[in-house]
């Protein structure tokens, strides 16, 4: 969910509800505002996207108002309608309140309410913490000690932010385990789930820690822990430029950030070697002897994250010889996995918040495992909380679906496996300098693949009324298949699968019929025998009639009759075509969606970044 909290001298609605706009792929199943308001609160919520809000706020303006609250809701707790949208509101309709995660004793404290006379108006968690509020506000309390109080009976994740409407200058939020970051203004102050809520008000930005509540006024930030003693809030400032969050002539985020991908994948390269190829990764934060001490990896992520920790074991393995699984997060943290202190654990985020994610890790470090975050996101939880961290450059990521974010994750992965190997000194080591090489020229290579969007977009058109699409890859190109899959059930809601393309014969082919898209990923013409092996696969599959869509090496003819229509990759390496490869997959589906009519930065029941279990 998107969280906004405002006090200052500007119109609080238009600072919210813009606020909410940059939010809005946090969550847009519906969107609410709550402002203070000569002692009383006024606003309004609507279920369905941040425009019904807009149109409700148009036809049915509030008045004026400097404070003021505002949620854009991806709901758990109730179906997405009027009643269960944010804010909430106690009783007495003296409290307002929006929430981001879940709290886990809600029934029971909905039970108290209950059995106190309280009438409960929605099916939402949060409306039990407007409740409590207000009782502890109208027994004397102010704002910012009843959210203390409050907060020390919740269970769960969760960011609360809430006004009081007697108490016009404070806006008071509490934090643990979701997002939350102030924005620092002068006589104006700003709460936001993550900086893209303020960003065109201020740069300085306050970072809270976990289970601290802070109470923003005019002229003021103060934080404390759950029990109201002073507490520490890291103050930074924000690099992103507003540009960076605006769509720049695109139709959608996704597409401009697919076109982003050179830029960021330079930029993840950036400082990380020298020009003899030898890798500098100081930042990382453990030393040389902690490396060379691990003698397991396990990766995990989810989604899209998910798929580049699965490439990133083929190329680990195969650079430092140590032992890499990879995991979903929700599948790792809850099957007691065997850790010690010499295994290595690698979380790989865009965000850095995502729950599952998150709660994987932190079961990890209790069992005494280092951890290693891949993240997107400066400050965010997850890097906080590993031991090391390697950050992307991919600059923000506004499509819900990830593509550059992927990319850079890649990126990472790869400079984490050649770092190891280069620390540890495996029989790998001599070839270190060319595969950094290698990367150096990705971006160039990723120009080359964008060059023929044209021709992927007319593909797109001719399939059009496919209700199902496979992709198969083999050996670093089956997680790009699994992914090219997924980005088309994301984006384009149709029936789409990724499959080793070995596995194929053991049952999948018979899902194969006339005229079913199949996309290939060939690897790269070498040595070994995966490129032959794959092109069998792809006999199999042409004798039973699907229309194959190839991507293939340029160069590599062996293609050609297996093929109704071949995408050329730049030469690379096995383990660095993926980078090349998803590229087609990213546009295809960016343009099928487009075409069929749907909302390719916010698809259906999806959010950007999931901060539940
Ligand atoms: C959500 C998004 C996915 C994303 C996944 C992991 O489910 O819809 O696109 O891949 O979270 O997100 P993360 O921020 O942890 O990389």
């Amino acid at each position: 969910c998107g969280i906004v909290g405002y006090v200052g001298p500007k119109s609080a609605e238009r600072v919210i509800v813009e606020g909410l706009r940059r939010l809005e792929y946090r969550g847009y199943d519906s969107a609410g505002v709550a402002l203070v308001h000569e002692g009383g609160l006024v606003g309004d919520k609507r279920a369905g996207k941040l425009t019904n809000l807009d149109k409700a706020l148009e036809e049915h303006p509030l008045p004026e108002s400097t404070i003021g609250i505002g949620h854009t809701r991806w709901a758990t707790h109730g179906p997405p309608t009027d009643r269960n949208a944010h804010p909430h509101r106690g009783q007495k309709e003296r409290v307002a309140v929006v929430h981001n995660g879940i709290i886990e004793n809600f029934a029971s404290l909905r039970h108290e309410l209950e059995a106190a006379g309280h009438d409960l108006r929605s099916d939402t968690d949060t409306e039990v913490a407007a409740h409590l509020l207000e009782i502890a506000v109208a027994e004397g309390a102010d704002l910012t000690t009843a959210m203390q109080d409050v907060c020390r009976r919740l269970r769960g994740a969760f960011t609360l932010v809430a006004v009081d409407a007697q108490d016009p200058d404070r806006v008071v939020a509490a934090r643990r385990n979701s997002p939350l970051v102030v924005g620092v203004g002068e006589g104006e102050n700003f709460l936001g789930s993550d900086v893209a809520a303020f960003i065109e008000h201020t740069r300085h930005a306050l970072e809270l820690g976990q289970d601290q509540v802070v109470t923003i006024t005019r002229d003021a930030v103060e934080v404390t822990d759950f029990e109201g003693n002073p507490a520490q809030a890291r103050a930074y400032e924000i690099d992103w430029d507003l540009t960076a969050a605006e769509k720049d002539g695109y139709d959608w985020f996704m597409r401009k950030e697919i076109f982003e991908q050179p830029r960021a994948i330079a930029d993840s390269l950036l400082g990380r070697h020298d020009d003899s190829g030898k890798l500098q990764l100081d930042e990382i934060r453990m030393s040389e002897d902690e490396l060379r001490d691990v003698d397991k990896i396990i990766i995990t992520a989810c989604g899209t994250a998910f798929y580049a920790g699965l490439v990133a074991k083929y190329a680990i393995e195969h650079w430092t010889r140590i032992p890499c699984e990879v995991e979903l997060a929700h599948e790792f943290r809850y099957r007691d996995p065997i850790l010690t202190r010499d295994t290595l654990v690698v979380a790989i985020s865009q965000s850095g918040e995502t729950a599952d994610t998150l709660m994987a890790i932190r079961h990890a470090r209790e069992q005494r495992a280092k951890v290693l975050a891949i993240c997107n996101t400066n400050g965010s939880t997850i890097p906080r909380e590993s031991d090391a961290v390697i950050y992307t450059h991919a600059g923000p990521e506004i499509g819900v679906a990830s593509t550059k974010g992927f990319m850079t994750q890649l990126i990472a992965c790869y400079l984490l496996g050649l770092y190891l190997a280069q620390v540890r000194g495996t029989r790998f080591g001599d070839e270190i300098a060319s595969v950094v090489d290698e990367l150096a020229g990705l971006p160039a290579k990723v120009e080359q693949v964008l060059g023929q969007a044209d021709q992927i977009y007319a593909l797109a058109q001719d399939l059009q009324d496919a209700r199902s699409v496979l992709f198969l890859g083999r050996h670093a190109g089956f997680p790009v298949a699994l992914e090219g899959a997924l980005k088309l059930k994301e984006l384009a809601y149709i029936h789409a699968e990724g499959f080793a393309a070995g596995e194929l014969k053991h049952g999948p082919i018979a899902l194969i019929e006339e005229g079913l898209p199949v996309f290939c990923v060939v690897p790269p013409p070498g040595r070994d025998l995966l490129h032959d092996k794959m092109i069998s696969g792809m006999q199999e599959v042409r004798a039973r009639g699907a229309r194959m869509i190839v991507l293939a090496e340029e160069g590599d003819d062996a293609v050609d009759d297996y093929a109704d229509v071949i995408f050329r990759l730049p030469k690379a390496s096995t383990l660095l075509q993926p980078v090349a490869a998803v590229v087609p997959l990213q546009l295809f589906a960016c343009e099928l969606a487009t075409l069929m009519g749907h909302d390719v930065d916010q698809p259906r029941n999806l959010a950007k970044s999931v901060t539940v279990e």
